[in-house]
């Protein structure tokens, strides 16, 4: 990777996937010109959420956001480019979607934190942490964008 280029964890969460907001998604970081390079659909099991939200277990709403997040398919994305993990959590919005600024992914698809609809890696330790979580080394992927720019 060139210099300053990073990669983030990105996900499609239950809600978004239920309500067609994939491939806006997606097509949101395609167009910033993020790279994708690791995509999964999965219903996620219990093991794997509460070690993703492991730092929340204390919390109040926890029950309530292990039911949600295990309510249905996700999608799970490895997107990189420069500052990816700080542009991505700029075009995810707030966690509150009522403090999203309208532009962003939650300011203009939702209105309750409980359905936020996706999850951006919130610092570069973090996102190294859910990719591995995520994702096993051979299911990412390794490519320039310009590797088809001509016919051979
Ligand atoms: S913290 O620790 O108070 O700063 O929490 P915060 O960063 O706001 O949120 C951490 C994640 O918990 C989710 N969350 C909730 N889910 C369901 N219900 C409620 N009430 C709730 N409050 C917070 C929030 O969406 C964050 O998850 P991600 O996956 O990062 O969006």
């Amino acid at each position: 990777m060139a210099e300053r280029e990073e990669r983030t964890f990105i996900m499609v969460k239950p809600d978004g996937v239920h309500r067609s907001l994939v491939g806006e998604i997606m097509e949101r970081f395609e167009q910033r010109g993020y790279k994708l390079v690791g995509l999964k659909m999965m219903t996620a099991p219990k093991e794997l959420l509460e070690m993703h939200y492991h730092e929340l277990r204390e919390r109040p709403f926890f029950p309530k956001l292990m039911a949600y997040m295990g309510s249905g398919p996700l999608v799970a994305m490895v997107w990189e480019g420069m500052d990816v993990v700080a542009q991505g959590r700029a075009m995810l919005g707030a966690t509150d979607p009522l403090k999203s600024a309208p532009g962003t992914i939650r300011g203009d698809f939702c209105q309750a934190t409980g359905r936020n609809v996706c999850h951006g890696s919130d610092s570069k330790a973090a996102a190294a942490r859910e990719i591995g979580l995520w994702f096993r080394e051979q299911e990412l992927s390794h490519y320039t964008n310009d590797q088809h720019a001509k016919w051979v």
